[in-house]
């Protein structure tokens, strides 16, 4: 497939060095930052490079992106809420030339999930959104293969960040502000982490699994979500002397969507360690199934992403 992939960071570049070893092209990286695009990674760079002679194009305009021959449209620029622009308008033009589109961006589909299935319904692409759920994770294409319908409920921790504060906060009796820093100078957490630890990230995932599961309805306003900002170094101890400990668990239903931190017992499933995730599925008639793994990075998401782009029809 000939890949247009909209959006220059960590992941967006990963999908970029790896399409070859999937067998994919890359005809476009666009992003508008122009250093996203010029990174240090040689990759990257490297891709474009020999594309020079041609079609590929590494530009600082998205818009020149629809101006190549593609077949899927990779969206991987910024998660935005609300309306999800300009990832939204993105999606839309893609799919009214009918392409394929596959997105890594969160905020078309967890604020305007019914609104694209529309316009799927309208065109010869498709849309797949596997990276936008726990990174490498197959979670929707495990959905997929029980079939939604055979889903009650998914549960879990998705965001590494906030499992990381909380774990280092476990293990070494610290308080959050301590471990956000220690986190922010590893690179765990991101300059800006408002949105791993007051649930927002978390909530757009089960918002996702939430429509995935009632094909549509939800969005963020939907979600009762709380943050991990508040837990005390001591609720930990207390934890911890019952054999337990805190992390932030999301569940989604066809009834709705929550998620804040929970008490969950120190030695079972869902207290993950570190950055990983957890993702559990409650099946109709086949008990519960679990997954976990890296839930975040480059090359991890980019995984999904490749995967998704592999499931695709030709056009
Ligand atoms: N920042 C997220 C996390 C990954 O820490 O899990 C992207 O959704």
């Amino acid at each position: 497939m000939r890949l247009a992939i909209l959006g220059a960071g960590d992941v967006g570049r990963s999908v970029a060095d790896l399409a070859g070893e999937y067998g994919h092209e890359v005809v476009a990286l666009a992003d508008s930052e122009r250093a996203a695009i010029d990174p240090d990674g040689i990759d990257v760079q490297d891709v474009l490079e020999r594309k020079a002679g041609g079609e590929a194009i590494g530009t600082d305009d998205p818009a020149r992106a629809f101006e190549t021959e593609y077949d899927v449209l990779i969206e991987a620029t910024p998660t935005t809420l609300g309306d999800a622009e300009p990832g939204f308008t993105h999606v839309k033009r893609a799919l009214e030339a009918d392409r394929h589109v596959v997105l890594a961006n969160k905020g078309p589909v967890a604020e305007r999930y019914d609104e694209l299935r529309t316009l799927e319904d309208d065109s010869a692409g498709s849309i797949r959104f596997e990276a936008t759920v726990g990174g490498a994770i197959p979670v929707l294409s495990t959905i997929e293969d029980c079939t939604p319908q055979a889903v009650t409920a998914v549960r879990g921790v998705l965001n590494g960040t906030a499992n990381f504060i909380l774990t280092r906060m476990a293990a070494e009796g610290l308080d959050y502000e301590h471990v956000l820093a220690e986190a922010q100078d590893l690179g765990v957490a991101e300059a800006d982490p408002t949105f791993d630890v007051d649930g927002t990230d978390a909530a757009l995932k089960f918002v996702i699994l939430a429509n995935v599961l009632s094909e549509g309805g939800f969005s963020l306003s939907d979600a009762t979500v709380e943050g991990i900002q508040s837990i005390p170094g001591s609720a930990l101890e207390l934890a911890a002397e019952d054999g337990r400990t805190i992390r932030l668990i999301g569940e989604a239903s066809r009834e709705g969507v929550r998620v804040g931190p929970r008490l969950v017992p120190e030695n079972g499933a869902l207290a993950v360690t570190g950055t990983r995730n957890i993702v559990q599925l409650e099946t109709k008639h086949a008990g519960s199934l679990h997954n976990s793994g890296r839930g975040a990075g480059g090359p991890e998401t980019a995984t999904a992403v490749l995967s998704d782009v592999g499931r695709l029809p030709e056009l």
